[in-house]
């Protein structure tokens, strides 16, 4: 027997496909949009003039020498995307057990910091803080054996943050997992006179294989020993999370991070309705690469993938995403 009209009866007259019909009511009742305005994009920087270098994993990405990314800046606020955030591949020969180039005020990324903010003051810039791009072992922190030992990390973290904030980072991301290192970096900001310096907490940061296309940007991969399960937390674990943001906003975090973020949307999303801060999600190298690398074999749409992963983000709860797809997808939502 065929559908007929009364039977809608049931369906108490609701037609749920009703306002999908057409472009004008989708665009209606869309409960989430996207803007430039919610997009970082992590930029890898080399030293030289006029250099770029693609990365093999990250199709569509390239590291760049600093002029080059005051360009990509200067792009990137064209296109309305509101910060960047930079991230060293550092010469091997600068590389040490202690990491201590990280606290160098001249080191390459306090000089790409320096020549963006003169040359795009209005563009916020994102210093990472973290001592893998630095160590010989490819590290977050400096070692005794196997052991990544936490205080003697934390007390050049902070010398790193200090002279990133010098430098002209107008937010501070430690992405390093050590305890107590928000406290020990905003006490010293603001000791130093950077009161005003934002401090991005990557508080819920898993130990993650997505992460294997960014060692190779920053030269780290190859170099790594171990793995990183003793810091950065376990995929299994959700409470952890809300202990580690409890725990960044008590020692002074202003926005807090999830990372990866595809897998950990459940995460965003439970911390966006425990905690009255912005929550923001890194899309990392290992997400972009499977997008780039599917839409290269054919196998998806890239610009479709993107926008609904992107979409996604937002739908979860999250302020803003760091995503390799910043300048793409601001320039799609231009037109
Ligand atoms: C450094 C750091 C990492 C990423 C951002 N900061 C790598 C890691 O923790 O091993 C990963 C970002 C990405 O994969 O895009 N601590």
């Amino acid at each position: 027997m065929s559908f007929e009209k009364h039977d809608m009866e049931f369906l108490g007259g609701r037609r749920l496909r009703r306002p999908r019909m057409a472009d004008w009511s989708r665009r209606m009742v869309a409960e989430t949009v996207l803007t430039p305005a919610d997009l970082i994009w992590p930029i890898f920087v080399i030293e030289g003039h006029n250099e770029r270098q693609p990365i093999k994993t990250m199709p569509g990405v390239e590291r760049l020498s600093i002029n080059l990314a005051v360009e990509a800046a200067k792009a990137a606020r064209a296109a309305g995307i509101p910060a960047l955030a930079l991230f060293p591949n550092t010469d091997p020969s600068k590389r040490s057990e202690d990491g201590i180039e990280a606290t160098n005020r001249d080191n390459l990324v306090c000089r790409a910091l320096s020549a963006i903010k003169d040359a795009v003051p209005d563009i916020g810039l994102v210093a990472d803080v973290a001592l893998d791009p630095y160590t010989s072992h490819g590290h977050d922190g400096v070692m005794a054996g196997e052991e990544i030992l936490n205080d003697e990390t934390v007390s050049i973290l902070v010398k790193q943050a200090l002279v990133q904030a010098q430098s002209g980072a107008d937010v501070i991301a430690p992405s390093d997992m050590m305890d107590g290192r928000i406290g020990a970096i905003r006490g010293a900001l603001d000791d130093a006179g950077f009161e005003k310096t934002i401090l991005l907490s990557y508080a819920a940061k898993y130990a993650s294989a997505f992460y294997g296309p960014f060692r190779d940007a920053v030269g780290s991969g190859a170099r790594l020993k171990g793995t990183k399960l003793s810091y950065q937390m376990d995929p299994a674990n959700s409470e952890d999370a809300i202990r580690e943001v409890e725990q960044d906003l008590a020692e002074g975090a202003d926005w807090i991070m999830v990372k990866p973020g595809m897998p950990y949307l459940d995460i965003c999303r439970m911390l966006k309705d425990r905690f009255d801060v912005p929550v923001f999600a890194y899309q990392v190298s290992g997400e972009y690469a499977m997008i780039a690398h599917a839409a290269q074999a054919g196998i998806v749409d890239r610009e479709a993938a993107m926008v609904e992963s992107l979409m996604a983000f937002k739908r979860a709860g999250c302020s803003g995403i760091l995503t390799y797809f910043a300048l793409d997808m601001a320039r799609k939502i231009n037109g």
